[in-house]
This record gives C-alpha cells, structure tokens and sequence, in this order.
C-alpha cells in the first residue's frame, strides 16, 4: 500500500497519460477506441484518475446504462487499469471504492461488471443472472459477470442490460 494516492476526475490533459497507461496494463488487449469513445461521452461516465508521485498510475470509468422497462439507475464498471509498475498496492481498489461511493451518493442502485470474481468479490460484487450482459457470454465467463447492490434491501432487478455505443462491440464481451 502506498500513503498517498489522489484520485479525482480525469481532465482533458490526462488523456495522453491514459493513452500510454492501458497498453502498458493490457499488452494484449487494445482497450484504447473504447476508452477514447467513452471519455467523449462525458454526460454518462464517470472517469477517475489515482495520482502518485505526481504520475497516472490509474484509471477506472464507470458508464450509466439502464436496463429495458426499468427506471433504475444502473452503471457497467470498466475499464480499470493500473501501472504496472504501481500495481497491488492499493490503486485500483482506491479507484473502485472512490467511484462507488461517487455512484451511491448519485443514487445509482446497482453496479455491473465483467471480470475477476477474485478480484471484484472484495468490493461486494457477486455473480448475477437475474440482468444478463448485453451480448451472450461464453460459459467460462459466466462467473465473471457480476454485480453490487448500492441500496440496502433493493429488489433483485431482471431483464439485459442497456449499453451505449462505446459498448456495443462483440469483441469486448469476448475472449
Ligand atoms: C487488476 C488491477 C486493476 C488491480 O489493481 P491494483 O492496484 O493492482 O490492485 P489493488 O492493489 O487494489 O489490489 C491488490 C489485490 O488484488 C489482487 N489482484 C490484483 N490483480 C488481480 C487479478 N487480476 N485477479 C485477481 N486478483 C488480483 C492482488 O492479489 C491483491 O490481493 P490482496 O489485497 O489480497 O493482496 C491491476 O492489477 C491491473 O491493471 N492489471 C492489469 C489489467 C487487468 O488485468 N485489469 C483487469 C481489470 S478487470
């Protein structure tokens, strides 16, 4: 763990830093078309930097989505990606417990995400069949789709989730 971590929102000038930071993290992944479309999308992210040593080391967006006939206020979590070099020391839990909380005092009822259940069950995120991602999963991923409850005693929410654009890519709910 480090002591000091920033996080904030990210700023038009950080963008050459995320540039450089996600192929770094995902060398063999090109996340960068869909961070570059979602943070034009400014009205429906949330994007957060963690400043160390002055430096991005991190940086997580979270997309408002809906789910069809429903008026609950819902997010997909991702991308996340941290520094290699400043990795498993605290930031990119920072970056997700920062912006969770930004989403609950927003009144957002429920958080979605494709990934690590080692990683994300820390956060209080469980594996979810009652909204089912927006394109079919393939078996071995089905314990990578996830979800995180904001509201005490919500009902549990049914139907597919809605993405915007940036998200509707088959490659990306791929392997
Ligand atoms: C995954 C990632 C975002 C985690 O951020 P981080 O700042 O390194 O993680 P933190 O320091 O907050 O948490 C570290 C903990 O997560 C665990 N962890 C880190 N990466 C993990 C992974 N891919 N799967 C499972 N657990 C992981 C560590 O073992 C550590 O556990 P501990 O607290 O019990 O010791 C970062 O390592 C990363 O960017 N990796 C490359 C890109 C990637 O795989 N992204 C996946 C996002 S779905």
């Amino acid at each position: 763990m480090i002591d000091k971590i920033q996080i904030r929102e990210s700023l038009p000038n950080d963008l050459s830093s995320i540039e450089e930071l996600y192929p770094n993290a995902f060398p063999d992944e090109d996340l960068l078309p869909l961070v570059r479309e979602l943070l034009r999308e400014q009205a429906i992210i949330l994007s957060l930097v963690g400043i160390a040593d002055k430096a991005l080391a991190g940086h997580v967006m979270f997309t408002t989505c809906s789910i069809a006939g429903r008026t609950d206020k819902v997010a997909l979590l991702g991308p996340l990606a941290v520094a290699p070099a400043w990795q498993r020391r605290g930031i990119g839990s920072a970056l997700v417990r920062a912006g969770l909380q930004r989403l609950e005092n927003a009144r957002t009822n429920q958080v979605y995400v494709l990934g690590d259940p080692a990683y994300y069950r820390r956060f209080g995120f469980e594996p979810d069949d009652g909204v089912t991602p927006p394109y079919p999963l393939p078996e071995e991923w089905h314990a990578a789709w996830q979800s995180l409850s904001l509201r005490r005693n919500a009902p549990p929410l049914h139907g597919r989730l809605s993405v915007p654009r940036p998200w509707r890519r088959q490659a990306l709910w791929a392997p």
